[in-house]
Formats: C-alpha cells, structure tokens, sequence
C-alpha cells in the first residue's frame, strides 16, 4: 500500500491515498515545490493513531497548503503572502504612516520612533526576513517542513509525546517551556522560542520554582520577539547588540542572561506589528473587543506562535494547547498538582480553544487532544 519517494504514509492509515494520475498532472503543471502528490481526504486521525509520528526523509502526508485549498472558510482567511517578520527592508514611509496611529502591538502609537528605528536598522540582512533558515536541505524533490508547537498546557503531563515532538523539523516553545524532568512528555529540542518580554520574565519568576529556571538557549535556536510594548523593541535591540538594557523597566537586564553567549542579528525575529493586526482580525476577533477590556486584549501569545507556524510550515502539529476538555487537566504540565486553568480578559482561550478544534477539524493543524 505504498509508493516509495511519494506518498508517506502506508494507505489507509492515515488518511492519505495516492493518485496517480494526479500525481502525473501536478508533475505537469506544479511550479511549486510545495505542491503536493498526496491526494488530503478528510481530517486527522481521531486520538489512538498518535502512535504513529513524523518521521524524517518522509514527503507531506498532510499538507496545510492543500487542506486550505480544499476548506471555503479557513482558505478564504489564511494569507499565506502575508510578512510574518518585521525587518529594516519593509520600513517605508507608507508603513510608518499607518502603524503610527495604531497601538501595539498591532502598531508603533506610544513607541518611541528612535526605539523602532535604532532596533530595525539591526535587522537588515535577508535572515531577518526568514523565520527559517535558508540552509535548511529540502530532502527529495518535493521539501515538506514539519513543526511542532508546545504550548505549556496540562494534558501534555504523562503524556509520553516527546520522542514525536522531537522527530519534527522545527519545534517551537513559549513562555514557561519547562523542559528538565519532562522530557518524555514535551521533547528536547527547541528551534523557536516565542516572547513578549513580559511573559518571559512573569514566566521566569511565577514559575522558577516548578523548574523554569532558563529561557531554553542552544546552538541555533532562533528568538521571536512579540512587540508588544516598546520594552520588546528596546531588549531586542540590547539582544543584538549584546549590551545590558540602557532604558525602561528591564534597565540593566543582560540579554545574554536570557538568550545565551553568542550575539547575531540573525538569532533575534522580530513578529511584524500587522501580521499581529491581521491575525487577530481574521482568527481571533474575540467580543472582548467590544468592551472595556479592548485595549488590553490580544492573542495569547501561544496562539501568536502558533498561527506563526501556521503560516510558515508544510505540516504543523499542536501540542499542550487548549482543548474543549481542558477543565480536566491542570493549567500547565509542570505543576505537582492540579491547578486550574485560569482565564484571564486579556486573551479570550476559549474562542482560542475553539479555533483549534476547528482548524483540525479541517486538516489544517493537528492538535493533540485526549
Ligand atoms: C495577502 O497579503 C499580501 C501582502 O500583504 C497582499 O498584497 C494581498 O493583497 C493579500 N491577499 C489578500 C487576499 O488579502
Ligand atoms: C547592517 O547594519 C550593520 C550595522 O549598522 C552594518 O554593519 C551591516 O553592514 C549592515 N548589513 C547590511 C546587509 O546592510
Ligand atoms: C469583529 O467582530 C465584530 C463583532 O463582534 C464585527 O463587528 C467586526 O466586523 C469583526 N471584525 C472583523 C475584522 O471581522
């Protein structure tokens, strides 16, 4: 039941059947490497086959592209052209006009301009426009980039899905990302880790006791830099620089004591402010933005990178991220007893919870849920 070099899971399975004369149609027409000889019919697997992980040298079982192209709603709100990073290369006149009058972090109102200017500048070279390394080999003809994004979620305790996690290309954390002692549950590897500056150090201090004594640093990990406040542009800028923070609430703070030794412009990604506007508007339009609470809302900053993944990788899987039965998990995978999962008016988890279930539902991102 399987064609070697095409399609990579046996038939039946997982969902994926191949098609010949598809296959010899795309070969025709397909100028893009990301099409697809895999024929998606219909959504992921229900829990039981999460035994069976990515596993390398594999094409696309599943890919994200095509499964937008097959669904009306999601594929008419995904924009897959649209600049996920902001660098030095997209600031134009234009685009000072119109975040200017936009608050963060969906724009630069209240930021100094010198905060913005001095940190762009520093971005100026291509892999400050790429989340993912240009180095990475696509493996055969057709390249198919695997992620795993780890939210801090409860149901992930116990869970045994690390070795899966790991098998990923990229694997993204946030926040709190405990990884000593639960290794099992939630993987080693970290390619991406996502940040607003505030949720680093709350994580930093609420949860050092629980094992998250570090932000995870390594030899090619990548930063991403949610900004939204000027204090992430102001740590951003210090980051590359590598000199202690000069101004703001974080004066004085080492980056390196957060990021690691080695300084280069390219470990640091800066999330583009409208990217943010567009993520919201489209995915997460919550009714809190209809009260009081409007100024202080945004994404929760697992769903940030989340959706980051979503528009950056062939094949994403979740994991540890709200589920419609979360109330019988703690609020996060590294607490010795169960604490409930608190809500919070500035993010609104249960429109989150309920985008996810929607996007597996359509074979967009497979979320682990038990
Ligand atoms: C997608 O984003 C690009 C870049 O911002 C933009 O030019 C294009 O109009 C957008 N497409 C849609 C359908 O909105
Ligand atoms: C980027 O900016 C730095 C510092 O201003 C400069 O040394 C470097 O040559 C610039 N790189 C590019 C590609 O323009
Ligand atoms: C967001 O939702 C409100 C209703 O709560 C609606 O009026 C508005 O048009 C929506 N915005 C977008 C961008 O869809």
């Amino acid at each position: 039941g399987r064609i070697p070099g095409f399609c990579a899971a046996p038939v039946g399975r997982m969902g994926c059947r191949c098609c010949w004369a598809l296959w010899l149609l795309l070969l025709l027409t397909a100028t893009c490497a990301r099409l697809l000889f895999c024929w998606y019919s219909g959504a992921w697997p229900e829990s039981g086959a999460w035994t069976s992980g990515p596993a390398r040298q594999e094409a696309c079982p599943r890919p994200l592209a095509l499964a937008l192209q097959q669904h009306a709603h999601f594929g008419g709100l995904f924009n897959l052209s649209i600049p996920v990073l902001l660098w030095d290369g997209l600031l134009t006149p234009e685009l000072w006009d119109r975040l200017s009058h936009v608050k963060a972090p969906y724009g630069w109102h209240g930021v100094p301009r010198e905060a913005i200017t001095s940190t762009l500048s520093l971005l100026n070279g291509s892999e400050s426009a790429e989340l993912l390394a240009e180095s990475h080999e696509p493996r055969g003809p057709w390249p198919c980039i695997r992620c795993a994004v780890v939210g801090n979620g409860g149901i992930l305790k116990g869970s045994g899905q690390g070795r899966l996690i790991d098998a990923h290309d990229y694997v993204f954390r946030l926040n709190g990302a405990v990884i000593k002692g639960f290794e099992d549950d939630v993987g080693t590897k970290t390619s991406f880790y996502g940040f607003t500056v505030n949720t680093m150090k709350n994580s930093l201090i609420n949860y050092r006791d629980l094992g998250f004594t570090s932000v995870p640093q390594g030899q090619g990990m990548r930063y991403i830099f949610i900004p939204s406040n000027t204090r992430d542009y102001v740590m951003l800028r210090s980051a590359i620089l590598g000199v202690p923070v000069p101004e703001g609430p974080d004066k004085g703070d080492l980056p390196q004591a957060y990021f690691g030794p080695d300084v280069h412009a390219g470990k640091f990604k800066l999330l583009h402010p409208n990217f943010i506007l567009y993520l919201t508007e489209k995915f997460l339009n919550s009714s809190v933005l209809n009260t009081y609470a409007q100024d202080i809302y945004m994404p929760s900053t697992g769903a940030l990178v989340l959706l980051t993944a979503l528009h950056t990788c062939d094949q994403v899987s979740a994991y540890g991220f709200i589920t419609k039965n979360y109330w019988k998990f703690s609020n996060h995978y590294f607490e010795r007893r169960k604490e409930p999962l608190k809500f919070y008016i500035n993010h609104d988890l249960r429109l989150e919870a309920t985008l996810w279930r929607d996007l597996h539902k359509a074979g967009i991102v497979q979320l682990y849920q038990h």
